[in-house]
């Protein structure tokens, strides 16, 4: 009976480790996107709401995730994410740096927190004003790939499903499945 219980927490386990992992990676080349051509930095700035994600275990439980970015000198952003874990009633700040580090490709920028290593965080689209896409993937050992995708919206309340049915259309244009998208709770949100 005790080797039976220890099978079967076991088998459970696995079967958390492999789905979280089946989040984060999948198998193929990342496709070959087109980011937004003459992104302004500056028209970007300012707040931002998480209107839905990709898996992302740093972003694991938080609602009410949005991000404040703004100007610290031309080139360099500073970031503050906010996100709130309900059940805990606790309030996460995480405070980054961003740049584009190619001045040919200022919608390619790359973000980093403290002491992690830095992320992409690639504009694919955006009208400045109401939504933003964002996306970055990285490949590992030529077969797996790494993908985070969010949908940003100036209006905590999002977009107009029609709007959102555009963007979606757009990413899967480029084969990103966009089925991965989980929608952020921005209800009852104490910031
Ligand atoms: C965003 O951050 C900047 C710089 O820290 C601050 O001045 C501004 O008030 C913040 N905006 C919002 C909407 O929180
Ligand atoms: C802009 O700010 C960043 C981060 O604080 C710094 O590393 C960089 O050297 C600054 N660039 C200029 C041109 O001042
Ligand atoms: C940016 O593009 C211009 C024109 O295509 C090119 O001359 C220049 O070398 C590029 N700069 C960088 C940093 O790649």
């Amino acid at each position: 009976m005790k080797i039976c219980k220890q099978r079967i927490l076991l088998t459970l386990a696995l079967v958390l480790v492999t789905s979280t992992l089946a989040q984060v990676f999948s198998f193929g080349k990342c496709p070959n996107v087109q980011v937004k051509q003459n992104f302004q930095l500056e028209s970007y700035m300012g707040k931002w709401y998480e209107n839905r994600r990709f898996f992302a275990i740093f972003e694991v439980f938080s609602s009410c995730v949005s991000a404040n970015y703004s100007l610290k000198n031309d080139s360099h952003v500073r970031v503050i994410n906010q996100g709130y874990i309900k059940f805990l009633k606790k309030n996460n700040v995480a405070i980054g740096d961003a740049y584009a580090p190619d001045a040919n490709e200022t919608a390619k920028l790359k973000v980093k927190f403290g002491n992690a290593p830095s992320g992409d965080y690639w504009v694919l689209d955006t009208d400045y004003d109401s939504y933003s896409i964002v996306y970055s993937c990285s490949t590992f050992v030529g077969f797996l790939k790494i993908e985070f995708a969010w949908i940003l919206t100036r209006d905590r309340n999002g977009l107009s499903d029609a709007k959102i049915q555009e963007l979606l259309q757009y990413m899967s244009s480029y084969d990103i499945n966009v089925n991965r998208f989980a929608v952020t709770d921005q209800s009852n949100c104490p910031n």
